[in-house]
């Protein structure tokens, strides 16, 4: 559906260019994650995708012709959430809606629905300015849905949400993909990676380091470790040992004899732990559920 190749992109007045030659290929009714730290590039990229970034390097194309935002129709088979959203305050919910629903040039969608799964249906008459930052997210998600556009870009749409209501709009995107949308995911969240993706691309450093599925990335050539927990109950002790060989380490078997061991489980290799081990970067402060 999107291919990318060899994309690179320099802001006007910079030296230092943004993307420096991305490749990645998003396959219809699939979701693609970008994962990256802060100021690594990831909306850059979505805006390219988008037509809102003109003068990029390299090749973009959907359903193999090259990128053209002015080609009819173009914006309405897109569904877009900005990370920073931005409403009419003095509107309620519903009238923003409405609003942007008639710039698409269409019939007021039936929205309620839509509402109704993000937990806003209470809140949709109400002026946008009371809004709290997560109810904001939601309307965001809902104005990139109302349209039903077979292809959506979210930008970090669980940041800011509880972990219920984050988990309620995981759902209503997984929920997309099974009616055929093509998804590009923005966040620093892994868990929405893991759980979300069919595949992730991790991007540092204006490059991509690695564009694989999650559970791909988190089996590779990585050793698992046994963490146990051991001590007295208020002065309890962690320690991760590497499941190769455990039996016969002999920090394990000391432990174990030792008699004070409480609990015993082996760690998956997390998706974060690859990005810091191919990076060398952290994810840095992102959300965190
Ligand atoms: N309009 C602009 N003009 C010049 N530089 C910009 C502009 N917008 C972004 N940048 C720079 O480009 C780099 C990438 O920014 P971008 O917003 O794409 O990062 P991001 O990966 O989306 O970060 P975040 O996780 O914080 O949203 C940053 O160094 C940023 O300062
Ligand atoms: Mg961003």
């Amino acid at each position: 559906m999107i291919e990318v190749k060899n994309l690179t992109f320099t802001y006007p007045g910079n030296e230092e260019p943004v993307l420096k030659g991305l490749d990645f290929a998003i396959p219809r009714g699939t979701i693609f994650g970008f994962l990256g730290p802060s100021g690594a590039g990831k909306s850059t990229t979505q805006k390219i995708l988008m037509g809102l970034l003109r003068g990029y390097g390299g090749q973009v194309s959907y359903e193999g012709k090259e990128l053209n935002p002015k080609e009819e129709g173009f914006y309405s088979r897109l569904g877009v959430a900005f990370d920073v959203p931005r409403f009419y305050g003095k509107m309620t919910g519903r009238e923003n809606l409405r609003f942007f629903a008639s710039l698409y040039g269409e019939r007021t969608p039936p929205v309620d629905e839509l509402l109704e799964a993000v937990e806003l249906t209470e809140g949709a008459d109400r002026k946008v300015q009371a809004y709290s930052k997560g109810m904001v997210i939601r309307l965001n998600l809902c104005r990139a849905l109302m349209h039903d556009p077979p292809i959506l870009f979210l930008d970090e749409p669980t940041s800011g949400l509880d972990p219920g209501l984050a988990r309620k709009v995981r759902e209503l995107i997984a929920e997309q993909r099974t009616r055929g949308k093509t998804i590009f995911l923005t966040t620093h969240s892994m868990e929405t990676a893991d759980e979300l993706c069919d595949s992730v691309a991790f991007l540092a450093k204006g490059k991509i380091a690695l564009c694989d599925a999650p559970v791909n990335i988190r089996n590779r050539n990585r050793e698992k470790d046994v963490v146990l927990t051991w001590g007295k109950e208020g002065s309890y002790q962690e320690e991760a040992l590497p499941l190769k060989g455990i039996h016969k380490n002999p920090r394990f078997l000391s432990l174990m004899e030792g008699g004070d061991v409480r609990s015993l489980h082996s760690r998956e290799t997390t998706l974060e732990d690859m990005f810091i081990a191919l990076t060398g970067q952290s994810l840095g402060e992102g959300e965190r559920l």
